[in-house]
């Protein structure tokens, strides 16, 4: 059977690797390399993706068992690392936690890429260090004003060919207005938020999937899509929408250990 959704996702992903129809979600261009463990929330996944290749994305813990993570990185199999600043040599300070569960969202689309959030639920509790932390969520009824600077960071590719960053990586970008975004065709203001001003050369790119857009200290986004090119505005999961969802399956999450 084969329908043209499956054939379209199969054909994406054979061109660029969990990345969303406009683009390459992720990688961190034009910023500058973050302090060490400044970002202890930061989390770094090793994915085997459903056809069996080998993929990384962006994450950040919001509980001691709870990673936040792009829907599109979902995969066969999910290995967190926290306590990371430089992936190329294995540090003391990481905790390497395989993923028991991913609560990939009941609204996820990939052809629109909409509602791209996914919780993933810790095989152990992480335990919080200097370098290991979470990070708050924003009140459910946040309004981000357009023209605020924000942060993305992650190990994402630092330019559109070449390779990921082996150092965490972060970049200063500026909340523009729903307008921006519009030559996305899905793009939808309520649900996401559009950050990058175009003419700058700052944005995120392939490997920074899935990362935290932070505002003030709070993750107010989760890193979605890029076009191509990686001209910025990017897309970015709006997260104070889906703040009663999270709390819901974190709560059932709670009473499943406790019942
Ligand atoms: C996932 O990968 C990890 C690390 O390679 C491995 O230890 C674990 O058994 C795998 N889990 C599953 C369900 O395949
Ligand atoms: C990361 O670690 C590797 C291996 O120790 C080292 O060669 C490299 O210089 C480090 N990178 C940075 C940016 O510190
Ligand atoms: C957390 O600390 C305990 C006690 O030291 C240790 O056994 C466990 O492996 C640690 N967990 C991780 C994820 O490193």
């Amino acid at each position: 059977m084969g329908g043209v959704a499956e054939n379209m996702q199969a054909l994406l992903l054979l061109l660029v690797i969990l990345l969303p129809p406009e683009a390459g979600a992720g990688e961190i261009i034009g910023g500058i390399e973050s302090k060490p463990h400044s970002r202890p929330y930061m989390a770094q996944l090793e994915i085997i993706t459903n056809k069996g290749k080998f993929a990384r994305c962006g994450g950040f813990l919001i509980s001691q068992e709870f990673v936040i993570t792009a829907a599109h990185c979902k995969g066969r199999n999910i290995t967190v690392i926290l306590g990371v600043h430089n992936m190329s040599q294995e540090e003391s300070t990481w905790q390497k936690l395989l993923v028991k569960e991913q609560v990939i969202h009941p609204g996820y689309n990939f052809i629109t890429n909409l509602n791209d959030i996914m919780l993933l639920k810790l095989q152990n509790k992480a335990n919080l260090t200097h370098a290991v932390g979470t990070i708050p969520l924003p009140p459910k009824s946040t309004f981000l004003p357009p023209g605020r600077m924000c942060w993305a960071t992650g190990w994402g590719r630092t330019g559109v060919n070449q390779p990921g960053s082996p150092t965490l990586r972060e970049v200063k970008l500026k909340l523009m207005g729903a307008k921006a975004c519009d030559h996305f065709l899905f793009y939808n203001n309520n649900f996401q938020i559009c950050a990058g001003n175009p003419r700058n050369i700052r944005s995120i790119y392939k490997g920074d999937s899935g990362g935290p857009l932070l505002c003030a200290g709070v993750a107010q986004g989760v890193t979605s899509y890029v076009s191509r090119d990686a001209k910025p505005p990017a897309v970015f999961t709006r997260i104070s929408p889906y703040v009663p969802w999270i709390n819901e399956v974190l709560k059932k999450d709670n009473q499943s250990l406790n019942g």
